[in-house]
């Protein structure tokens, strides 16, 4: 398996066999760095991250991967680069590749992730996009593995707006994977057909589904995962939250809606959640619309099922194996 100098954009361009090989080189990770063993594999090197919406998980597993590989780090946050207003992408990309060796990016349209990968000659990786967050999906099959052991033939439920990027990429990577994937939603949020076509074609070649559903009986039937996000992803209008909440409160992940997916099912959830109003936007939302939870209860999020902390640990392991992979000759 050779990933050398290649970008991660997406998952479309992996096959099962690359993506299985980088969550056996999370799991690798994993166990070095719960035994303390070093594993600078990457010393002398340096990689840059660039961020246009916030983050704490990728960015934080960026620096800490890239540091636990012996590399320095650059964040350039959403403001005080040159990038996207005195120079280009095509400009940005070509100045960077001549001074690190990894270039990272979050932000707005995946345009501007595959543009900057065409004019750096270094790896470019997607720390997500408007359409795809495709390191997000390594830790989520991480943890299925760990809880289950295997992840073929299982079904994996997405409740929620199935049209965002984790939405996305969970069809992606389950279609490519043999995982049954349900999009559980109103219709109006359900993923777009092309996308739907194209990851149905992976999917018949493993044997496994792809269901679009908006009823939860349907939808929840033999999940062994059971996952949502945030209603209103990062880079949408303010003015879309009291239509999604009146769109998506029926998809809220409550206990009762737990108990309708497989008995040992687990719940996981990319962060940050609104699962209390112990955040600025939590509470806002409690003022304007007189709700406590919004896309997965507080009961749910702190259940024995929910196994959103390692998800997120995961995030380190599977980042630095992207890392790795790509930079290591
Ligand atoms: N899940 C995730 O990408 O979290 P951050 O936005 O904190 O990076
Ligand atoms: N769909 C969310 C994911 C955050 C990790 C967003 O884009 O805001």
């Amino acid at each position: 398996m050779n990933f050398y100098n290649r970008d991660f954009l997406k998952l479309l361009d992996y096959s099962e066999q690359e993506i299985l090989y980088l969550i056996q080189l999370a799991m690798e990770f994993k166990k070095k760095k719960k035994m303390g063993k070093k594993h600078d594999y990457l010393k002398g090197k340096n990689v840059v991250l660039l961020f246009e919406k916030d983050s704490t998980r990728t960015r934080c597993a960026f620096e800490v991967g890239a540091m636990d590989l012996g590399m320095g780090v650059t964040y350039l946050g959403p403001t005080g680069s040159q990038m996207g207003k005195k120079e280009s992408i095509k400009d940005t990309a070509r100045v960077l590749s001549r001074m690190y060796d990894g270039i990272e990016y979050r932000g707005f349209d995946q345009a501007i992730v595959e543009e900057l990968a065409k004019y750096s000659s270094v790896p470019v990786w997607n720390g997500l996009t408007n359409e795809f967050h495709p390191t997000q999906m390594l830790a989520d099959i991480m943890t299925m593995y760990e809880n289950f052991g295997s992840v073929k033939g299982r079904k994996l439920v997405f409740l929620g707006d199935a049209r965002n990027n984790v939405g996305n990429s969970l069809m992606v990577i389950c279609s490519k994977l043999g995982i049954d994937f349900c999009c559980c939603a109103p219709s109006e949020l359900f993923p777009n057909s092309e996308l739907v076509s194209q990851c149905r074609k992976f999917a018949e070649a493993q044997g496994s589904k792809i269901l679009l559903t908006e009823d939860v009986h349907e939808g929840l039937k033999g999940a062994s995962v059971v996952y949502t996000d945030v209603w209103v992803s990062m880079g949408e209008d303010d003015s879309l939250w009291k239509e999604r909440i009146k769109l998506l409160t029926p998809y809220r992940v409550t206990s009762e809606l737990m108990s309708l997916a497989n008995e040992d099912a687990i719940f996981l959830h990319c962060l940050p959640s609104f699962h209390d109003i112990n955040t600025k936007i939590g509470k806002e939302i409690h003022d304007k619309f007189g709700i406590t939870e919004m896309e997965v209860t507080d009961e749910v999020f702190e259940s024995d099922q929910s196994k959103v902390f390692d998800e997120a640990e995961n995030r380190l392991h599977t980042i630095k194996a992207v890392m790795y992979a790509t930079m290591k000759k």
